[in-house]
């Protein structure tokens, strides 16, 4: 992956997965802060979020950060030159003199590749508008390895999809990782007017989907539910998506009825728990089943993975460690 960009979770495959899941767990102990690397001492990431973020954005940060590097970070399209007519194309020129790495989300599907085309270092996608998502994915497969004991244990694997799969760009990217893995059976919940597009369908050709408009029967005999937001922020007015509020919402009675005692629940969060939306209702908080929060952690050795992997920095994480000074 030297030197890639890491715009859609397509051109990845078993072998690459395997390769990044066990760099991640390599990267473990430095994400947790057990222990410290210096091995990316020096270089620069230039983090630039155009749409609200918070997990995404901070765990690039704190990846980066964990192994000796340094971010830069443009907070939002309002506080950078794109708003006085600046194009991508030339931000990414630029970029490209300041930093090693550029990590961009944006609201419009496609500008990631564009800015990629432009810029002479690697780019990875954050989130583009209705697209992809490719580094959530990742870190939502990861956690899927990691909760069943395995990449061997992925075969044959049952997950429902549930929510707004139509503007859900990280269900857009999972079903590309998805399809590698043989046997999987894929259900889709979604409201009328919301299911997954034909054209991500295309994309995956070989995997078992099923579509499932009843929550309470998708639920039912899974290894992993992987709840979604309706993406509000997608359609063209609030009245609009208004009509599919509180379409699917799952709490711990619906669950414990549904669900096998040892389904795995995930969302790639946030979740909505505004009164009328509630996905994914907090009763739910305890409940060993609920991998939400070990999900977002996940995201912190995955993204610490890619970069060393884009940057050609694998064979220098524990090489260049530091005695740790701080406790916490
Ligand atoms: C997701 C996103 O931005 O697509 N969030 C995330 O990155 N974890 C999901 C969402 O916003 O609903």
């Amino acid at each position: 992956m030297r030197g890639a960009h890491v715009l859609t979770a397509d051109g990845f495959d078993v072998g690459a997965l395997r390769a990044l899941f066990a760099l991640a767990d390599r990267a473990l102990p430095f994400a947790s802060g057990a222990r410290v690397t210096e091995v990316l001492r020096g270089a620069v990431l230039a983090s630039l979020f155009f749409e609200p973020s918070t997990r995404t954005r901070l765990s690039f940060g704190s990846a980066f950060a964990r192994l000796g590097g340094q971010v830069l970070e443009t907070a939002g399209e309002a506080s950078s030159s794109i708003v006085k007519g600046e194009t991508l194309a030339d931000t990414a020129r630029m970029l490209s003199a300041y930093a090693d790495v550029i990590v961009l989300r944006h609201p419009l599907e496609g500008a990631v590749a564009e800015l990629a085309r432009a810029s002479s270092v690697p780019v990875i996608n954050g989130g583009d508008g209705a697209g992809e998502h490719p580094t959530q994915a990742l870190l939502d497969l990861y956690t899927i390895v990691r909760e069943r004991g395995g990449f061997d244990r992925l075969a044959g694997l049952r997950i429902v999809l549930v929510g707004d799969l139509k503007h859900g760009r990280t269900v857009h990217s999972l079903v590309r990782l998805l399809a590698l893995v043989p046997g999987v059976r894929c259900t889709l919940v979604a409201p009328d007017g919301l299911g997954l597009p034909e054209s991500v369908r295309a994309r995956v050709p070989g995997l078992d989907l099923v579509d499932e408009p009843s929550l309470d029967a998708g639920l039912r005999d899974q290894d992993v539910v992987y709840v979604t937001r309706l993406q509000e922020e997608r359609f063209p007015t609030k009245a609009d998506a208004a009509r599919f509020r509180g379409a699917y919402a799952l709490d711990r009675a619906r669950f414990v009825a549904s669900c096998r005692p040892d389904t795995v629940l995930m969302h790639p969060l946030p979740r909505d728990l505004r009164p009328g939306a509630r996905e994914l209702s907090d009763d739910l908080d305890g409940l060993p089943n609920l991998a939400i929060f070990r999900q977002a952690a996940n995201g912190v050795p995955i993204r610490m993975a890619l970069f060393l992997a884009v940057l050609g920095a694998e064979d220098g994480l524990e090489a260049a460690e530091i005695p740790k000074r701080f406790n916490r």
